[in-house]
């Protein structure tokens, strides 16, 4: 089955949404494989947005990645990297639709709560940075 890589961002989670997130994710008929609270070091945060890495925004997103605690998680189901992007709405939230997750919390392009792999390679190389194989349920 499907797996993918979702994580709420510091200022989701500053904002008390953790666990408004988690029951959306759960009310569509996802599984939870594994979820764990933790800081995002400047070295992971290199690693997960390498694509990004050289762009100029990027010290930015640096920065805010790593301002406070994330909720790193796996869910499981069918077509769960497309259906959580869906979920999650447009990168930048001012554009994202209402019912949307992004377009439901945030007008903003970099503080935009929540984070979704964008495919199925991307959702395995994330889930490996931040999971050891054990650590799925
Ligand atoms: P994410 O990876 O965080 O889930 O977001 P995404 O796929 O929707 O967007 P992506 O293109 O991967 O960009 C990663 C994060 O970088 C910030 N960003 N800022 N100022 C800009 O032009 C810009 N573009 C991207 C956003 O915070 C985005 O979530
Ligand atoms: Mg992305």
């Amino acid at each position: 089955m499907e797996q993918t890589f979702i994580m709420i961002k510091p200022d989701g989670m500053r904002r008390g949404l953790a666990g408004e997130l988690m029951a959306r994710f759960e009310k569509r008929g996802f599984i939870l494989k594994a979820a764990k609270l933790m800081r995002v070091s400047p070295e992971l945060s290199k690693k997960h947005y390498a694509e990004h890495a050289d762009k100029p925004f990027y010290p930015g997103l640096e920065q805010f990645i790593t301002s406070g605690p994330v909720l790193a998680m796996v869910w499981q189901g069918h077509d769960v990297v497309r259906i959580a992007r869906a979920m999650m709405g447009a990168t930048d939230a001012a554009q994202a639709p209402s019912g949307t997750i992004r377009g439901d919390y945030s007008t903003s392009k970099s503080e935009n709560i929540i984070h979704g792999s964008d495919s199925v390679p991307s959702a395995q190389r994330e889930m490996a940075l931040f999971f050891a194989p054990g650590e799925l349920v």
